[in-house]
């Protein structure tokens, strides 16, 4: 269906079809996203989704997705349009000598000169697309600013060309892991979405979509151990990501239980630093030891 959903309900379940359990305000901001035709800015933890819903949401609009992967020194050239330059070369070179300049010129910045990057694929669609510009936190300010000139317009300027208009208005989600603070330019465009780590009970069910091959019991007492281990000082508490990975560990290996050998075994799955290793040894695994002492009555 690539019409815009009728409901905050549709989405939700929609979303939920394609494999994506939207949790509070996810499915209401991205609903008002395709209504009201504004970017949705989506922050959070590393590793809770912001990245998928987008990819989630191209799947239920039956939109394809295009995505610009944002990186230090991300610049126009890589993400609106370049020239092709080898290919203008080789035309200006098989032109015979007696071609005036202007000819030339003309016909080698014509479209069929211009290399599209993601941006402008996505204005120039015919068909509505979703349009991902992922982690625009690690780019700089001035990008940013581009970025809000082509957002607010949805048109881009080439000087050699003229002006490209959207034929069609692409859904935007940018997401951010707030390595730095995003202007308030920026910000006052874009309906915002903060996703962080989900309730017990929805990161439960989101195990169990991705691995309902793990026992019940099993998958529940993961999800509350990933819970206390985000409670802990971490480096870098898990994330959705490692519950999964973790569930999917757990399947390998044939665990019936998460006892203190198997999550000792284990545990590097969930905690990536040297620092939290130990911590999450010392005050996790303990409990789990003392409870295996203590067998359940
Ligand atoms: N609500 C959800 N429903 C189903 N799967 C989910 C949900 N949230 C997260 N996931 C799963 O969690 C994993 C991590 O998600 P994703 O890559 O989107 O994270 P991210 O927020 O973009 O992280 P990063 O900031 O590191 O890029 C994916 O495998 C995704 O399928
Ligand atoms: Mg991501």
């Amino acid at each position: 269906m690539s019409e815009n959903p009728g409901s905050v309900q549709d989405v939700a379940q929609g979303l939920t079809e394609v494999g994506y359990l939207p949790g509070g305000s996810t499915a209401l901001v991205s609903y008002l996203a395709t209504r009201l035709g504004k970017p949705v800015l989506v922050e959070g933890p590393a590793g809770v989704g912001k990245t998928e819903l987008a990819k989630a949401l191209a799947k239920y609009l039956d939109r394809t997705l295009v995505r610009l992967q944002c990186y230090e020194g991300l610049d126009e050239a890589k993400a609106l349009y370049e020239w092709n330059y080898r290919k203008q070369l080789l035309r200006i070179q098989a032109e015979s000598s007696d071609a005036g300049w202007q000819d030339v010129q003309d016909d080698i910045f014509g479209e069929e000169f211009l290399l599209a990057r993601p941006l402008m694929t996505a204005i120039a669609s015919a068909e509505p697309v979703v349009l991902l510009i992922d982690e625009i936190d690690k780019t700089d300010q001035e990008f940013e600013a581009m970025l809000l000139e082509l957002l607010s317009d949805f048109q881009i300027s080439i000087p050699e060309l003229g002006r490209i208009e959207a034929k069609t208005h692409p859904v935007v989600l940018l997401t951010s892991n707030n390595t730095r603070e995003l202007t308030e330019a920026l910000k006052r465009r874009c309906l915002y979405l903060w996703l962080d780590y989900p309730d017990l009970e929805h990161e439960l069910e989101i195990v169990r979509l991705h691995s309902p091959e793990l026992d019940e019991k099993v998958a529940r007492k993961l999800v509350e151990i990933i819970h206390q281990v985000r409670e802990l000082d971490l480096k870098k508490p898990p994330s959705i990501a490692e519950s999964i990975d973790w569930a999917r560990a757990l399947i390998l290996l044939g665990a019936e239980d998460i006892d203190q050998a198997t999550f000792k075994e284990t545990m590097s799955v969930i905690v990536k630093h040297r620092t939290d290793l130990d911590t999450v040894a010392a005050r996790v695994g303990v409990k789990l030891e003392a409870a295996d002492a203590q067998p359940a009555a």
